[in-house]
């Protein structure tokens, strides 16, 4: 169960209306996923709030940045190298200490996964200081259980049988709550996640380094 965000969205595309740029738009084509410590979209700030950024196989890693493709037609999906990217893969570890997510799986970018699965689809909203994602229905922010340590890796190298074996990556559920628990769960992280178009230069790469 999830309460919808409508009314803090509202909010906050009324506030900034003229300094607002038309993020939805800069949601096409590629880009990297930062991932940032925040649990308000309003006040979150890249600059300070970035924690890493995912992976190809879809996992959330300091530097280890995947470039995804953003589908250009409906149901509106998330692609990398090693393909579709779905939270509907039930091999995935589930967010089990969560009230609301104990049934959720993280995400996973593989071949052959089918898309907008359950109204899966990710989009972006105007009124948003920043291009976040939102998946399904206004599902803004993410949940992790840990932030990932340093990893020295420079390839795309995280496979999803390192998902607890490493704290250099950590799996992300989408963050559901409720009436039997209104917030993240203690212990796991709230982040949003940020589209950060690549340059045309960086388009010719499969994948870059977050520099930080
Ligand atoms: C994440 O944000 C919370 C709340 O601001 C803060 O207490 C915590 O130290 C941050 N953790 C990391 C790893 O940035």
């Amino acid at each position: 169960m999830k309460y919808s965000h409508a009314a803090l969205l509202l909010i906050g595309a009324a506030t900034p209306a003229l300094a607002s740029p038309n993020v939805q738009d800069d949601f096409v084509g590629q880009g990297q996923i930062h991932v940032l410590n925040s649990s308000s979209y309003v006040t979150a700030d890249p600059a300070t709030d970035t924690i890493g950024c995912l992976t190809a196989t879809g996992l959330l890693s300091k530097r280890n940045c995947a470039t995804f493709t953003r589908t250009e037609s409906y149901p509106y999906m998330l692609v990398s190298s090693r393909g579709l990217c779905t939270f509907n893969d039930k091999s995935m570890p589930n967010n089990k200490d969560s009230f609301y997510g104990k049934n959720t799986y993280a995400w996973h970018c593989l071949e052959g996964a089918k898309a907008g699965v359950e109204g899966e689809r990710y989009y972006s909203v105007n009124g948003f200081k920043y291009p976040y994602l939102c998946n399904g229905n206004l599902g803004c922010y993410y949940d992790i259980p840990a932030a990932p340590s340093d990893d020295d890796d420079d390839g795309d190298s995280f496979a999803i049988e390192e998902v607890g074996k490493t704290n250099a990556v950590q799996p992300v559920w989408q963050f559901f709550w409720g009436s039997h628990q209104m917030g993240i769960t203690p212990g796991h992280l709230q982040v949003l996640w940020l589209w950060v178009p690549a340059s045309s230069k960086d388009k010719r790469d499969e994948q870059h380094r977050l520099a930080m």
